[in-house]
């Protein structure tokens, strides 16, 4: 938490700005406070997808969402379900699309029609997922494993036409 306002402060960045050149987290605390900081500027009902591998920070991120919208209770990633949703300052609905082997369509998931405004869309593995018209203008963060507690995460937001 020091780490990333420090930074921020040091820098005069919005933290939209330092996600696009990549931040550095060097612990799963700061990873959360970082998805904090993102959280509170969010536009409502953005899709965020994240990309990266097993162990990369993308689970305890969306936990860091969750916590900024006072959402209580555990995040996990759902054993059985794909996605789970928790209510709170935003319904935040968490994708985890790691076991959709055979590259399902989106549409069957059937998660818009859960989707009440303002929502955040988390999805793991979103390159599991095809034919979907949330993921096209998704949010993309992300995570690299540098070693065993350094993660660098980065943002790109597609160009709005
Ligand atoms: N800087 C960091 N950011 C995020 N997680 C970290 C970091 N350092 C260590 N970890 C640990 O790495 C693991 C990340 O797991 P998880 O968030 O479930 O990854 P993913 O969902 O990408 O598979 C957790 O056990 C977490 O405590
Ligand atoms: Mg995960």
């Amino acid at each position: 938490m020091f780490f990333v306002s420090f930074v921020v402060k040091e820098k005069g960045m919005s933290i939209i700005a330092q996600l696009g050149e990549g931040v550095l987290c060097r612990s799963a605390e700061e990873t959360q406070a970082v998805a904090a900081s993102l959280a509170a500027i969010l536009p409502p009902d953005t899709v965020l997808a994240l990309r990266g591998d097993l162990g990369a920070g993308k689970t305890t991120f969306v936990q860091g969402l969750a916590r900024a919208w006072g959402i209580e209770g555990p995040v996990t990633s759902p054993t059985f379900a794909i996605y789970a949703p928790y209510h709170g300052a935003r319904l935040l609905i968490h994708v985890d699309a790691y076991r959709l082997t055979d590259a399902g369509a989106g549409e069957d998931l059937l998660i818009e029609d859960l989707l009440e405004s303002p929502w955040c869309l988390a999805v793991e593995w979103p390159e599991r997922i095809q034919d979907t018209w949330w993921l096209q203008d998704a949010w993309t963060l992300t995570f690299e494993s540098l070693d065993d507690t350094n993660r660098r995460i980065r943002l790109s937001i597609p160009k709005t036409p």
